[in-house]
């Protein structure tokens, strides 16, 4: 492992991007304690002040680009197992790429990368973990170690843990179903009604479970669907869903 420190960058991905496009070998990571354009999924701003976890790691797995979707999963179960391992905090995920404490996001992460034809040139992993921020200082519907358990971490030894947790878990990339099983296990919305606001409208049903291209599975009335992207909401049991479908127990 390489590690290239930073005190400010706009994004460790794109920091990450340059190196890769100019030949970094895998398992460089850049790490930076501040970024002033942080990005999370789909565009979306992600707060990065002085306190959390902000790093990229280059990979170059072979795996066909379809695939690719494959490392958010196998980087969040990376980051829960050291978080547990570092903390004693058991965290669960949420699709398509969020680590959850008591339903408050505690980490992210965001996929990002290049191929050429149908090779895989490098994968840039995101990972972002809100650490010792303070409650008042996060986004609304987001929680960090400290504000959960009152106690400060070393982000330099979590970061550590968490990228050799995905040195130690590489060769599973094979295997995706095994990735697919460990993320599915303490998912928030196993098997629960759930509504996803995609770029062409809601929609809802029973969380089934993930397929390999990354896509969630829902089933109404019978059917299942594959959902590619958007956000999702569990139904809380009070909420009546809005249209007729019921979880299993
Ligand atoms: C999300 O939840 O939408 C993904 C958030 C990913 C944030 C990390 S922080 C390090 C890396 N650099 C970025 O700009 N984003 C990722």
């Amino acid at each position: 492992m390489i590690f290239i420190r930073y005190k400010r960058v706009t994004s460790t991905n794109d920091k990450a991007r340059v190196l890769a496009e100019g030949g970094a070998r895998e398992w460089t990571v850049v790490v930076s304690e501040v970024q002033t354009q942080g990005r999370g999924r789909s565009g979306k701003r992600w707060q990065s002040r002085k306190g959390g976890l902000w790093f990229s790691v280059i990979l170059r797995p072979r795996i066909s680009p379809g695939n690719v979707s494959m490392l958010q999963f196998f980087a969040s179960n990376a980051t829960r197992k050291a978080i547990v391992e570092e903390t004693g905090l058991e965290t669960e995920t949420k699709w398509p790429n969020d680590v959850i404490f008591e339903t408050r996001k505690i980490a992210g992460i965001l996929v990002e990368s290049k191929s050429q034809g149908t090779q895989l040139s490098f994968i840039i992993v995101g990972i972002g973990l809100n650490v010792n921020q303070r409650k008042s200082t996060l986004p609304v519907g987001a929680t960090s170690i400290y504000a959960t358990s009152r106690e400060r971490h070393n982000v330099e030894q979590l970061m550590t843990r968490i990228v050799e947790n995905m040195k130690s878990d590489y060769a599973l990339l094979e295997t995706p179903d095994e990735i697919l099983n460990q993320w599915w296990t303490d998912c928030i919305h196993r098997s629960k009604i759930v509504e996803i606001q995609t770029t062409s409208g809601f929609r809802n049903g029973i969380s089934k479970g993930i397929d390999t291209d990354g896509s969630l599975l829902i089933e109404q009335n019978g059917r299942t669907e594959h959902i590619m992207e958007g956000t999702l909401t569990v139904w809380k049991e009070q909420d009546p869903p809005r249209s007729d479908i019921r979880a299993e127990s």
